[in-house]
């Protein structure tokens, strides 16, 4: 049956299938909810949103994302606090990322209601699938390619904007062992480092399969000129603590501007943490290592939260991290789920009810 929500269309399943997937073992990005948006740009201009049931997409085999890769996409999350009220973290943050990443792959950008509104219209239909225990949450990916056809090595015509939601567990179980790029890069000045483009994660897979090999879950992302500095760890953002001092690089042409990343940065400097945002080089790294002012690295993403290092691998050698018992990690871990999850005040103001 189809019904016209504020400008949106929907179109409902017939049946739900929530019935067969075990809350209790989500994985991570598995299993997909009832209902998907669609939104398509044709004719030099988005068309309005409709909400389907999810299914797959037939394309052209001459679709420009297949040959050229035009595709952006976002991560967020939607939380259910203990009386079944839905929250977002920073959404408008996501919106406005995906429209800058869209600019530097040459896509049409968003207009900002379908985004939200085709969100929030998406997250009313499929609220059941919000899990409710600790950790767990909703993931949505918001994503937009090119779904124009021809081989012309140019932007396509058409694209297609679509939201899809994945009730998932955390990303990593656990602590994560790292390897220090000293081959492969991420991203270069000038480059589309700082964009969720599609591309910058297949270029990582390679790389982190070799380090897969060598027993560790993800790559340390230095720095293309000399790989002399550290910028990401694999999927997220880095920090590093040396004493007492918190310290992440800054964003740039290569860097991701997560928006857990920024936001762990305000937390931290509400706890009164010394932070430096600055350019932290691997020997820095290993001799804190070997003089014992290392003392935490995490990553910090939307997906993962803030995932503590167990090790790093550099020049064929483990350097392993301390257990510290109020590690930073775990206080800004706690500090920033408790606002997503509305169990704190959030005197930021980034929760976002739905
Ligand atoms: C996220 O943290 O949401 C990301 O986009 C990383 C992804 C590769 C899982």
């Amino acid at each position: 049956m189809q019904t016209v929500s504020n400008s949106i269309i929907v179109e409902k399943v017939k049946t739900s299938k929530i019935d067969k997937v075990d809350f209790k073992n989500l994985s991570f990005g598995k299993y997909f909810t009832d209902h998907m948006m669609v939104c398509d740009y044709k004719n030099g201009a988005w068309e309005i949103p409709k909400i389907v049931p999810y299914q797959p997409i037939t394309l052209d085999p001459s679709a420009k994302i297949f040959h050229y890769g035009q595709s952006v996409f976002e991560g967020m999350k939607a939380y259910k606090d203990a009386d079944k009220n839905v929250w977002l973290f920073r959404p408008l943050e996501n919106q406005k990322r995906i429209n800058i990443s869209s600019k530097r792959l040459a896509m049409p950008e968003l207009p900002e209601h379908y985004f939200m509104d085709g969100l929030k219209a998406l997250l009313k239909l499929d609220h059941k699938w919000i899990p409710e225990s600790e950790g767990s949450s909703l993931y949505i990916r918001p994503f937009v390619f090119a779904s124009g056809n021809g081989f012309h090595a140019s932007p396509s015509d058409e694209y297609k904007f679509i939201i899809a939601c994945s009730p998932s567990d955390s990303y990593f179980a656990g602590k994560v062992r790292v390897l220090i790029e000293e081959k492969y890069s991420r991203s270069a000045d000038g480059g589309v480092g700082f964009a969720k483009a599609g591309g910058n994660y297949a270029g990582q897979f390679y790389p982190t399969q070799l380090a897969v090999e060598k027993g560790y879950n993800q790559v340390i992302w230095t720095d293309d000129h000399h790989h002399e500095y550290i910028e990401e760890a694999g999927a997220m953002n880095i920090f590093v603590r040396i004493n007492d001092t918190l310290i992440t690089s800054p964003t740039s042409d290569r860097i991701l501007d997560g928006i857990t990343r920024k936001s762990i940065l305000d937390i931290a400097k509400d706890e009164n943490i010394d932070i430096e945002v600055r350019k932290i080089t691997v020997k820095e790294v290993v001799e804190a290592s070997n003089n014992g002012s290392l003392k935490e690295m995490f990553g910090a993403g939307t997906a993962a939260v803030v995932s503590p290092i167990a090790t790093f691998g550099y020049q064929n050698k483990d350097y392993d991290l301390p257990e510290l018992d109020n590690s930073y990690a775990s206080r800004l871990k706690k500090r920033i789920t408790d606002i997503q999850y509305n169990r704190a005040e959030d005197k930021f103001g980034w929760r976002y009810a739905v």
